[in-house]
């Protein structure tokens, strides 16, 4: 069993990619949430995968949430193989850490931490123009993909995560994205069409359609920037610095729901 939670894919194609490998199912956080599915049977000779983007060197708060109400009915003898992929684009800061706390509160800890790195999705900084520099990345991608994958197949254990920084620095950066996370940085353009995207994919029904264009109804979201990335015009704004640093998808599984 391998949940995932993506925004623009790529933590999702990561988790496709492992499930094909070691012939498990993959779910989407997004679904648990919106269902509030949160009990879950394990077999005994299940791994149990957990696949997150990084935000601000910790977990996205949509995560969180669903770390904590997490029930795993595991049978008495023996304890599945637990491990966390972490999709980045530059520090993983503590984020493996995190799923672990997450876990040790229920009596569980993770056998493995890995990473991979993916084109940075957080464009208030980074810029995604340039289609040949985020096609290296991805096509770069790959061999930490099957590295990973194996490494997970062969249920090994240790801490493979890398661009982490010590736990005090990160809790200094991470409180960071609480003041991140307020819709009023959210703005939608004269180019919208009104289509509806944006309010349809938020996995945290943040946005309403009021005359034909978005209203971010919510004080706060879980700040993936979906509707940014995935909007058909582009007309979705965070802040001033997003508008010249273009849109993102991972190309594997662009069009799929996420
Ligand atoms: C709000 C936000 C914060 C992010 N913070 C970090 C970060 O602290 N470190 C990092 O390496 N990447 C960061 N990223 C980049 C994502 O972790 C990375 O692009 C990830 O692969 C996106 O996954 P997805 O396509 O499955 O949604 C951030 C992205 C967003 C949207
Ligand atoms: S996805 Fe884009 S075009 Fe469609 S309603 Fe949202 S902002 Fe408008
Ligand atoms: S409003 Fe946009 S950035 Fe916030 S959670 Fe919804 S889709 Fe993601």
């Amino acid at each position: 069993m391998i949940f995932y939670f993506s925004a623009t894919g790529n933590s999702k194609y990561i988790a496709l990619k492992i499930a094909a490998e070691t012939k498990e199912e993959a779910i989407a956080i997004t679904d648990c949430v919106k269902n509030q599915k949160f009990t879950f049977e394990v077999k005994k000779t299940e791994r149990i995968g957990f696949v997150t983007p990084t935000y601000f060197w910790g977990l996205p708060s949509i995560v969180r949430e669903f770390l904590e109400k997490l029930e795993l009915r595991i049978p008495d003898s023996g304890c599945p193989y637990l491990y966390h992929v972490a999709t980045f684009g530059t520090t993983t800061g503590q984020v493996g850490r995190m799923v672990d706390e997450f876990l040790k509160m229920k009596g569980l800890a993770l056998n493995g931490r890995f990473s991979v790195q993916m084109p940075d999705t957080w464009t208030p900084v980074f810029n995604l123009t340039d289609k040949e520099k985020v096609e290296k990345i991805n096509r770069k991608a790959e061999k930490q993909i099957a590295d990973v994958a194996g490494k997970i197949k062969r249920e090994l254990a240790g801490d493979f995560s890398r661009r982490k920084v010590p736990a005090f620095v990160a809790q200094l950066f991470y409180p960071q994205y609480e003041k991140a996370r307020e819709t009023k940085h959210f703005t939608a353009g004269d180019s919208c069409i009104g289509c509806g995207l944006c309010a349809k994919k938020c996995p945290v029904e943040a946005i309403e359609m009021r005359d034909g264009k978005p209203v971010w109804i919510k004080e706060k979201c879980t700040l993936c920037l979906g509707c940014l990335h995935r909007c058909p015009k582009f007309a979705i704004q965070y802040g001033s610095r997003t508008r010249n640093h273009g849109q993102y998808v991972n190309p594997n599984v662009k069009g799929q729901e996420l």
